[in-house]
């Protein structure tokens, strides 16, 4: 247990390693929120999420952000892990505000094989936006199968399993400040 994790009770003692710290990833978002606020001064953006664990990031992303901006989620639900594999998602929660004719970026935390993501931004494309595009924190780019355009970037991870700020292992350790590995035995 390196010194740098917060005491969490029952927590940070499953985690074998902090790859992320609290005040990088916190400096991080602050850097894509000024970045999104030059971007699309004067565009009103919308910014979509999909539930539950890019809630984290968007919550400071959005505290990041200094121009008129929206926010709104979905939540999908695989039919199996067979199909979850080949990227088909079903929506059990859909957007409540209209994309026509706006300007929207797609909040994800973390990204691995890419496959939930072309799916979703196919579905929203349709209805179509006046622009979209991609802000994800993590980015696991040697897990990809199909290749995403990501106009916004966080941190790259390597092709590991992560938890903390919203990343979940079982729907646990999403409150951890930090992004670290799992001990062996936790998993
Ligand atoms: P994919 O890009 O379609 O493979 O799916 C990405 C989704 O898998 C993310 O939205 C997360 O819910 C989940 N995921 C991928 N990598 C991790 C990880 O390291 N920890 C926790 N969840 C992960
Ligand atoms: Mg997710």
């Amino acid at each position: 247990m390196t010194a740098s994790v917060p005491e969490l009770q029952g927590l940070s003692a499953d985690i074998a390693e902090v790859l992320i710290t609290e005040e990088q990833i916190h400096q991080r978002v602050r850097e894509l929120g000024q970045t999104i606020s030059r971007d699309y001064a004067s565009r009103n953006p919308l910014l979509i999420g999909v539930l539950k664990g890019v809630v984290f990031f968007m919550a400071d992303l959005l505290r990041a952000i200094t121009i008129p901006v929206e926010i709104d989620f979905i939540a999908v639900s695989s039919y199996s892990p067979e199909t979850r594999k080949r990227g088909v998602v079903r929506l059990v929660k859909d957007l409540e505000i209209s994309i026509a004719d706006r300007h929207v970026i797609f909040v994800e935390d973390v990204i691995d094989t890419g496959l939930t993501l072309n799916y979703i931004l196919r579905n929203l494309q349709a209805r179509q936006p006046a622009s979209l595009e991609v802000c994800v924190l993590f980015d696991k780019p040697v897990c990809r199968l199909i290749e995403i355009p990501l106009k916004y970037k966080g941190f790259e991870l390597p092709d590991r399993f992560v938890v903390g700020y919203g990343l979940d292992h079982r729907e646990k350790y999403r409150n951890l400040p930090f992004v670290g590995l799992l001990k062996p035995e936790a998993i």
